[in-house]
């Protein structure tokens, strides 16, 4: 995908060529003498008008060589894509108002609740990771189904199910059968990032939904909070998903919550000498202080909740990679970006996004838009559901 800014670079580059190629020509029209209608007289030289008519295509291909060549160059930088058959506005003609009636669902949540386009994010993403992006994290329990809403990294966590049933029995009231739930996910989770601050894209849609869910699948595929580098990286290399993905898709957690539980081994472990050794700027050890103030050692606070991102919790930006700078991410997989990267490139990230917003917001949707295309039902693959709880045999 080309982002905006590569596409003023290309224009820019061209224009550039294109002038000093102008320029050139104008250069020879000064020096050239018109002698008939049909020939010319250039450097002492005659030449029919044909062979300048060759000439003047020779320079059109290789003004076309040049954009196409740049066109591809840049697009090479943030990675090729593979070909999959998920298109933007897919829903143009089937149900031109679908994302509109999804941006204003999420928008009226929001409003209720801002937290709410944190779990509308995750959701998206604990889809994408179990089976492919098909909304199998959706269903509840039932005939052939165990829910992937009862997997250990989902059960009283994952969250915004209320908002997706409204959202979804309004497309259904305007266009039945139509939108698939998949599709809502990834179109709540473009908007809820960027009603928050955050970029906009333009949504690959056209996914199936699938006809069953996978709880093990969940149990084994979302990540752990408590993760090393390499596990995390070899995570999403599972699902395609490169080293540069995982810094970049780590900075979801610039908004939203996490309870006690899901970082409280962190704060406990390590807590003597070796520990202080490693933090010997003691960058960490006045946050862990508060930390273990808001989540103590006994169980009875786990479900208290803490923002990921200490900083901004509510706004979509790029604080998250200034606090793991800090030392100050919530969850160990935060930190463990630049605590656990011997050969530099993960770190070196995490330094670039944390300078450099912008950055983050050209490559969050390179990335989410890669997750988006993980494994989707397309043709006549899956159903579109009726209701996303549950498949429609139901
Ligand atoms: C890199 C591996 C990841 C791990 C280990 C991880 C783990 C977690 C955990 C443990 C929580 C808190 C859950 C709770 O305590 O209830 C959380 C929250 C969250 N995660 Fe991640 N996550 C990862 C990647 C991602 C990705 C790729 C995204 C989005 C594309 C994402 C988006 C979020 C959001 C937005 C929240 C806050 C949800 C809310 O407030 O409801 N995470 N994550």
């Amino acid at each position: 995908m080309v982002t905006l800014s590569q596409w003023v670079e290309i224009v820019v580059s061209t224009s550039i060529t294109v002038r000093f190629l102008q320029e050139l020509v104008d250069a020879r029209e000064q020096e050239r003498i018109i002698l008939t209608s049909s020939t010319y007289q250039f450097r002492g030289a005659t030449y029919t008008s044909s062979f300048m008519a060759k000439i003047n295509d020779l320079i059109a291909f290789f003004f076309a060589a040049v954009t196409l060549s740049n066109l591809l160059g840049r697009a090479r930088v943030t990675e090729a894509y593979d070909t999959v058959p998920l298109v933007p506005g897919y829903y143009g003609e089937s149900c031109p108002v679908a994302e509109k009636i999804v941006r204003e669902q999420v928008k009226i949540a929001i409003r209720k609740n801002p937290r709410i386009a944190a779990s509308l994010l995750r959701l998206h993403f604990h889809d994408c990771f179990v089976m492919g992006c098909d909304a199998s994290v959706l269903l509840d329990n039932g005939v052939g189904v165990a829910s992937e809403k009862d997997a250990g990294p989902n059960r009283n966590s994952l969250r915004g199910f209320d908002v997706v049933d409204k959202t979804k029995s309004l497309l259904e009231k305007a266009c039945p059968g139509t939108v698939s739930c998949a599709d809502l996910l990834a179109i709540a989770a473009r908007d809820a990032v960027n009603l928050r601050g955050g970029p906009y894209w333009k949504v690959e849609l056209g996914r199936r939904d699938s006809l069953t869910a996978s709880q093990t699948g969940a149990n084994q595929y979302i990540p752990s909070p408590n993760s090393t580098l390499e596990m995390l990286v070899a995570n999403f290399a599972v699902q395609g998903l490169s080293p540069t993905d995982l810094v970049v898709l780590s900075g979801s957690h610039t908004i939203g919550r996490s309870r006690c539980l899901s970082f409280k081994q962190r704060i406990y472990a390590g807590a003597g000498e070796e520990e202080y050794y490693y933090d010997r700027h003691r960058r960490y050890t006045g946050f862990r202080r508060i930390l273990r103030s808001i989540c103590p050692r006994s169980t009875k606070r786990d479900n208290a909740l803490v923002p990921l991102d200490f900083m901004t919790s509510t706004r979509f930006d790029n604080a998250y990679f200034r606090n793991v700078l800090q030392g100050k991410g919530l969850l160990q997989t935060d930190n463990v970006l630049i605590t656990e990267d011997t050969e530099g490139g993960v770190s070196k990230l995490v330094w670039r996004f944390a300078a450099d917003q912008e950055l983050f917001f050209r490559e969050f949707p390179v990335s989410i838009v890669k997750m988006g295309r993980i494994n989707p039902l397309v043709g006549e693959v899956g159903e579109i559901r009726r209701n996303c709880r549950a498949l429609n045999a139901w």
